[in-house]
C-alpha cells in the first residue's frame, strides 16, 4: 500500500478537534491501521526489500506520531484559552455593598445621658434585675397593702417572693444599705411592668440619679434638673417646670415638665412654645426611706430623679411608637435619622 505522507500530514495539520486526531492515529497506527498491513504486505519480500521497506514505514509512522503530538498540544492549548475566555472573572467590577450596622437609639441617648451625669461626677452603679420586695417596695416607704405597689403591675416570679424590679429606684436602696454618705450615683438599666400598648412595653429602660449628703436642698435638684435638660436638649433656651406630684420614697415629689412647641412637620420643638411635656419624677428623699437605710435623715438630705430612657429617646429624636425599639427592624432606625456607627 502507498502512503502519501506529504497528504497525511496535512490532514493532521488540518484537523480541528482532539476526536479527529484519533481517528487518524487510528486510521494509520491502530492495529489494523494502514501501516499494520502495510508492514503485513512485506512477509514475502526479499531481506533487502523488509530493510528497506521496513525503514521506510518506520520513518513515516515517527513522522505522523510527532505531527499527531504537536497538532494535540496545539488544539490542547486552543482549548484551554477558550474555557479561560469563557470563565473570564471581571475583579474590576464593584463590590456590593455591604450592611452596616447603626447604633440603637437606646444606646445612643444612654451614652449622651452618661456624658452628662460624669460631668457633674455622679459615679456609674448598677443593682440586681430581680429583687426582694424589701429593696422594690418595702424599703422604699411602699409598705405591704400600698396602693402604690398597684401602679407598678408587678411580674412576680413562681413560687418565690422575688419579682423583676419594675424601676431602678431599689438601687438608691442597695446604695445607702451599703454605703455613708455623701453618695453621689447614677444608674440605668432594665425594668419590667405587665403593660403593653403604644406608649409601654413590658420591658424597658430607666435611668436614676441620687444625690445624698448633707445640706441637699430641693433648690439644688432644680438646678440640676434645669442643667441637665440644657445639656440633654442641646439648647440654653430651656423652660422647665416642677409640678406637684406624688411618689411614696420622695418628699417633697414633683414631675419635670419642659416646655415645647410643635414645629411645622409636627416634631417637637424643645424649650420654646407654652405646652409642657413631662419627662422625669423626682423629689428629695423621705426620710423614712433615709432611716431604712440606718443613715441618720436628720444629718442627712438628698434627692432623687428618675425618668424612663425610651421616653426621652422620643422626645428628642421624634420616635411616636415604643415598640418601635425592640422589634429588630434595622430598616425602622432609617426612619430617625441615625447614623451608622
Ligand atoms: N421610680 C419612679 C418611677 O418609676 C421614678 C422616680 C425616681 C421618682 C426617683 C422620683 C425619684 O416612676
Amino acid at each position: 500500500m502507498i502512503i502519501d505522507i506529504k497528504s497525511v500530514l496535512s490532514t493532521i495539520k488540518n484537523a480541528k478537534t482532539i476526536k479527529a486526531l484519533d481517528d487518524i492515529k487510528v486510521e494509520y497506527l491502530g492495529k489494523k491501521g494502514k501501516l499494520s498491513s502495510s508492514m503485513s504486505e512485506l512477509k514475502d519480500a526479499s531481506i533487502e526489500e523488509k530493510k528497506r521497506i521496513g525503514k521506510y514505514i518506520n520513518d513515516i509512522k515517527t513522522s505522523i506520531i510527532e505531527a499527531l503530538e504537536n497538532k494535540k498540544t496545539e488544539l490542547e492549548e486552543k482549548e484551554f484559552q477558550a474555557t479561560l475566555l469563557s470563565e473570564k472573572i471581571d475583579v474590576t467590577l464593584d463590590a456590593k455593598p455591604g450592611k452596616v450596622g447603626k447604633i440603637h437609639p437606646i444606646t445612643k441617648v444612654t451614652e449622651e445621658i452618661f456624658n452628662i451625669l460624669k460631668s457633674f461626677s455622679f459615679k456609674f452603679v448598677t443593682g440586681p434585675e430581680i429583687e426582694t420586695d424589701f429593696f422594690n417596695f418595702t424599703a422604699l416607704n411602699i409598705p405591704k397593702f400600698h396602693p402604690a405597689r398597684q401602679m407598678h403591675d408587678t411580674f412576680y416570679l413562681k413560687d418565690s417572693d422575688k419579682m423583676l424590679r419594675t424601676h431602678t429606684s431599689p438601687v438608691q436602696i442597695h446604695q445607702m444599705v451599703n454605703h455613708t454618705p455623701p453618695i453621689k450615683v447614677f444608674t440605668c438599666g432594665t425594668v419590667y411592668r405587665n403593660d403593653y400598648d403604644a406608649t409601654h412595653t413590658p420591658m424597658f429602660h430607666q435611668l436614676e440619679v441620687l444625690y445624698v449628703d448633707k445640706d441637699v436642698t430641693f433648690t439644688n435638684m432644680k438646678w440640676f434638673c434645669m442643667e441637665f435638660c440644657k445639656a440633654f436638649f442641646e439648647t440654653d433656651k430651656i423652660k422647665i417646670r416642677l409640678r406637684p406630684s406624688y411618689f411614696p420614697f420622695t418628699e417633697p415629689s414633683a414631675e419635670l415638665d419642659v416646655a415645647y412647641k410643635r414645629g411645622d412637620d409636627g416634631q417637637f420643638i424643645i424649650g420654646d412654645g407654652d405646652d409642657w411635656l413631662e419627662i422625669v419624677g423626682c423629689g428629695m428623699v423621705h426620710p423614712n426611706v433615709i432611716k431604712n437605710c440606718d443613715i441618720n435623715p436628720n444629718v442627712y438630705q438628698g434627692f432623687a430623679f428618675g425618668f424612663g430612657i425610651e421616653r426621652l429617646a422620643s422626645l428628642k429624636y421624634g420616635i411616636p411608637d415604643l415598640r418601635g425599639y425592640f422589634d429588630y427592624n434595622a430598616k425602622w432606625m432609617d426612619c430617625f435619622g441615625f447614623n451608622p456607627l
